[in-house]
């Protein structure tokens, strides 16, 4: 199942060696089928080792990308960052909600910390000088939220893509130095699942499947 493609530059030609064709890979297809998030608050440690981590994120950077704008970048929270970045989250939810109980603030401030690796996946949208619209790089940056998911969960993590309110909050966002038009497209919770999830209704296909010109 291993394929590692490796790019091979030909300096006489000038040519790259090209991809191989699309083949049948019944193990991708089954695990598409069947995957599913598990529940931030269900993850424990173990988290990815650095160069799985690595991987992953490399993985998620690889989407998609009308005019290889990048219109995405990813901010890492492990170890201390989780819970030193939670007192913005909790400063936050005190300034929106300022006659909460002090424990409610102390639950808010330690939601990174509910997984050993969370990624705040950050849309970028740049005016692509080419015209590529703005929706169509946030966009881009789902696909990049969903990839991360998809190769934690093909190492055999558990991951869960949330916003929740604090991707949303301005005091939050201003901590995580988002300028003018970018915007939290996700935090992705990678860990251990400490539990099995279980299953989710799906959409019949019959109800969001058009054939055009039939019907
Ligand atoms: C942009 C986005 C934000 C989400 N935010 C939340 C959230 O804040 N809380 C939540 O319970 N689920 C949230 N979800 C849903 C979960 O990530 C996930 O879709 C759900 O648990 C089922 O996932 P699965 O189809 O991978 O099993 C969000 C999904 C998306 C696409």
């Amino acid at each position: 199942m291993t394929s590692v493609y490796v790019p091979i530059y030909d300096a006489m030609t000038d040519t790259l060696t090209p991809f191989p064709l699309p083949a049948h890979r019944p193990q991708v297809v089954d695990f598409l089928r069947d995957r599913r998030s598990n529940l931030a608050k269900a993850m424990a440690g173990p988290g990815p080792d650095a160069d799985t981590r690595d991987k992953i994120l490399e993985i998620a950077a690889r989407v998609p990308d009308h005019r290889k704008l990048a219109p995405w970048r990813f901010i890492v929270f492990e170890g201390q960052a989780r819970s030193s970045f939670g007192q913005h989250i909790s400063t936050a939810f005190m300034a929106a909600n300022p006659t909460a109980p002090a424990d409610r603030a102390i639950f808010e401030g330690g939601r990174l910390t509910r997984a050993p690796l969370v990624v705040a996946v950050i849309s970028s949208p740049v005016d692509c000088p080419r015209g590529t619209p703005k929706w169509e790089q946030e966009l881009s940056a789902g696909a990049a939220c969903m990839n991360m998911c998809l190769a934690a969960q093909a190492h055999g993590f558990a991951a869960q893509w949330l916003t929740e309110w604090y991707a949303y909050d301005e005091i939050v966002n201003a901590a995580l130095g988002l300028e003018t038009g970018q915007r939290v497209a996700g935090y992705i919770y990678i860990g251990t699942a400490t539990t099995g999830s279980l299953p989710r209704p799906r959409p019949n296909l019959e109800n969001i499947t058009q054939f055009y010109g039939q019907n």
